[in-house]
C-alpha cells in the first residue's frame, strides 16, 4: 500500500459527521442598532464554536465598549485560540489573511453611513432581537435602514434573525415569533433561551459549547439551527 498523503486543513466537523473545507474567509456580522440585545454574546459564542471546530478564527470588535475583547482577554490558554481585532480603532487591517471565520461584533446605535461601513464587510448578518415591544420597534427601524444599504439592495448578504433571551410559553414570545416571521428579506433562524450559562461562560472567556454538557445541553440545542444556517448555503449570497 502506498503512502497516504494528508491534504492540508480539511476540518472535521463532529456535529454533522463530515469534512468541510473553507475556501474563502467567511465574514459574519452580528448587528442591531438596539443596545443590549445580545450582539456580543452571540459574537463571542460563535467565535468560540468556530475555534473549537478547528477553524482559524478572528473576532473583530467595532464597539468602543470592547465587550468582545474583554471576553477574549479572559480566554484560558488551553482553549483553541481566537485572534482579537480592534475594529473600532483600525478596522480589519490586522485580520490574519488565513482566517477561516471572521466574526464581527457591531456597536449599538449604528446608523446611516456607519451601518453601510459595517455591512460592506460581511456576507452573513445575524440580528439578535429580544422579546420586548421596545426592542421590536427599534429593530423595525434598524431593519429599514439596513434594507437601504447597497449591499442588501444588491442581495450580496444574507440576514438571519435570532430571538434572544426567550422564555418560551410567554405571550411576548408569541408576539416576537409573529413579528420575526413577517420581516421581509430576513429569516428567523434560531431561538436562544434566557440562561445563566451565558454569563457563566462569558466570565470565563469561553462559549456555552465549552461548558459541560450536563450544564449546557439545552442551550446547545437552541444553537443548532443557527449553526446549521451558518454552515449552509442559505447564509451565503
Ligand atoms: N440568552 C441570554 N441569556 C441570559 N443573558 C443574556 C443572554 N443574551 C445576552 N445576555 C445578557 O444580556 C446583556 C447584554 O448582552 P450583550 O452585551 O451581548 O448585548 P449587546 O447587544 O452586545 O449590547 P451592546 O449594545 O451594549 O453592545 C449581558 O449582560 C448578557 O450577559
Ligand atoms: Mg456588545
Amino acid at each position: 500500500m502506498g503512502d497516504i498523503t494528508l491534504v492540508e486543513s480539511p476540518v472535521f466537523d463532529s456535529r454533522i459527521n463530515t469534512t468541510r473545507e473553507v475556501l474563502q474567509m467567511r465574514h459574519i456580522l452580528v448587528m442591531n442598532a438596539k443596545g443590549g440585545c445580545g450582539k456580543s454574546t452571540i459574537a463571542t459564542n460563535l467565535a468560540a464554536y468556530c475555534a473549537d471546530e478547528g477553524y482559524i478564527t478572528a473576532l473583530a470588535d467595532f464597539d468602543q465598549q470592547q465587550t468582545s475583547l474583554d471576553w477574549l482577554s479572559l480566554r484560558p490558554e488551553d482553549r483553541p485560540p481566537i485572534t482579537g481585532i480592534r475594529g473600532f480603532e483600525d478596522g480589519l487591517r490586522h485580520v490574519p489573511r488565513n482566517a477561516d471565520y471572521l466574526i464581527i461584533d457591531a456597536p449599538a446605535r449604528s446608523h446611516g453611513k456607519e451601518i453601510d461601513e459595517l455591512v460592506r464587510r460581511a456576507e452573513t448578518i445575524i440580528i439578535p432581537v429580544l422579546p420586548s415591544p421596545i426592542d421590536m420597534a427599534a429593530t423595525t427601524r434598524f431593519a429599514n435602514e439596513l434594507r437601504e444599504t447597497k449591499k442588501i439592495q444588491n442581495k450580496k448578504a444574507k440576514i438571519g434573525l435570532v430571538a434572544n433571551r426567550v422564555r418560551e410559553n410567554t405571550k411576548i414570545y408569541g408576539e416576537l415569533s409573529e413579528y420575526l416571521d413577517d420581516m421581509k428579506n430576513m429569516k428567523p433562524v434560531a431561538v436562544l433561551r434566557e440562561a445563566q450559562n451565558y454569563n457563566r461562560a462569558f466570565g470565563r472567556g469561553i462559549g456555552i459549547h465549552e461548558l459541560p454538557e450536563y450544564m449546557a445541553w439545552q442551550d446547545w440545542n437552541r444553537w443548532e439551527p443557527l449553526l446549521d444556517w451558518i454552515w449552509s448555503k442559505r447564509s451565503q449570497p
